[in-house]
């Protein structure tokens, strides 16, 4: 634990001296952070036959390597396959020095802002087939995101460019998280012509505990996977956090998820790594378990499995 917080210290401070710089990607930054670790690579999907999954996992051997690409440079060639030194983009300081909360406005400008950056070729976005939207009932077809990541010192925002591998055009979803608080607030949108629109229970049922890591569903289906590694340390590494829209209309999502084999982690207890886990995130819980990424460090034995399989079912 200690270790991880020593981390962080590096990292945050590593934001602050690179948040006095301009915007622009600068080729000596690189030198001027803290030695870090290299990021782990994201281990490839494979199923693990856990039984926990409610549909067969989807055969994607037709969809080619080609194909992908053609597809995700559909959104603008440009915008895509930056270089990059850090995984996230610096953006300008906020106006309001000491904002302890940020209002409303002030978190649909940042999703414009960074939307902007994106359609200007100024973001550096991981370009996936992910792996929790593409498997069991979500789609079950590619699912095709670009997602880049930026901060300052109040807040991290992220932004989702997604299709369907059959769609025409590309959505955009935004996730402010509001460092001025604590712990930080998430705010979820769907950015439409009309600007970003505020959702919640239809976000938090993935996103238990804000941004997720990005986990491609096949290991060729990323465009840049040292990328994909880095920006899901920047992840790992997040704050506590809350959804937004749960302060605002509390509700009853029943029993957290107790079986101490998450719980360690993923916990009401403000120390622990990630928030709570309920039936509602049952999707998430049954992809990443069976592909392998949860728990992070090993494998469930055979009498785990069945415990939490046994709670996933359980009648509310
Ligand atoms: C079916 C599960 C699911 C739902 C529902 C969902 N997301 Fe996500 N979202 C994901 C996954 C999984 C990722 C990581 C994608 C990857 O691995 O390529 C993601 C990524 C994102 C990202 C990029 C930052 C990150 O978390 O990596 C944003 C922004 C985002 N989602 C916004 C939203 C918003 C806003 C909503 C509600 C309108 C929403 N999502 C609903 C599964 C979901
Ligand atoms: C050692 C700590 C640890 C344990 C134990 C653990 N997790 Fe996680 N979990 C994490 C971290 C850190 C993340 C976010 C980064 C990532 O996805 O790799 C995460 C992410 C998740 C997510 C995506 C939502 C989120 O919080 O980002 C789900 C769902 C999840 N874990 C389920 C489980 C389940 C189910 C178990 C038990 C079988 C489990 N985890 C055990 C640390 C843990």
């Amino acid at each position: 634990m200690m270790h991880r917080r020593l981390r962080l210290a590096l990292v945050v401070s590593g934001f602050l001296v690179l948040s006095l710089t301009p915007l622009t990607v600068q080729s000596d930054e690189a030198e001027e952070k803290p030695a870090q670790k290299e990021p782990e690579p994201v281990a490839p999907a494979v199923p693990t036959n856990t039984g926990l999954l409610l549909e067969p996992p989807l055969d994607l051997s037709d969809f080619t390597y080609d194909q992908f690409v053609e597809m995700m440079s559909s959104v603008g060639p440009e915008k895509i396959r930056k270089p990059w030194t850090s995984p996230v983009v610096t953006l300008p300081k906020h106006p309001r020095a000491d904002a302890k909360g940020l209002t409303a406005d002030e978190v649909t400008a940042y999703m414009m802002q960074t939307k902007t950056l994106f359609d200007e070729g100024k973001a550096i976005p991981v370009s996936d087939v992910g792996l929790i939207s593409t498997q069991e009932d979500v789609i079950r077809r590619p699912m095709l995101n670009h997602i880049s990541g930026f901060v300052n010192d109040v807040v991290r925002v992220y932004l989702l460019v997604q299709k369907t591998s059959s769609d025409q055009d590309w959505g955009y979803y935004s996730i402010v998280q509001d460092l001025t608080v604590d712990p930080a607030l998430d705010y979820y949108a769907h950015i439409k012509e009309s600007g970003p629109h505020f959702e919640g229970q239809s976000c938090y049922k993935c996103h238990s505990s804000g941004p997720l890591a990005i986990h491609p569903t096949r290991e060729d289906l990323v465009l840049d996977a040292a990328l994909n590694a880095a920006f899901n340390q920047h992840i790992a590494e997040q704050p506590r956090s809350r959804p937004h829209f749960l302060t605002e209309q509390p509700e009853d999502h029943g029993e957290p998820l107790t079986l101490k084999f998450c719980a360690r982690c993923h916990t009401q207890d403000e120390d622990g790594d990630r928030a709570a886990l309920f039936q509602t995130h049952s999707h998430p819980i049954r992809v990443l378990v069976d592909f392998g990424y949860m728990p992070p460090n090993r494998r469930l034995k055979p009498e785990e499995i069945a415990e939490l399989k046994a709670w996933l079912e359980e009648k509310p």
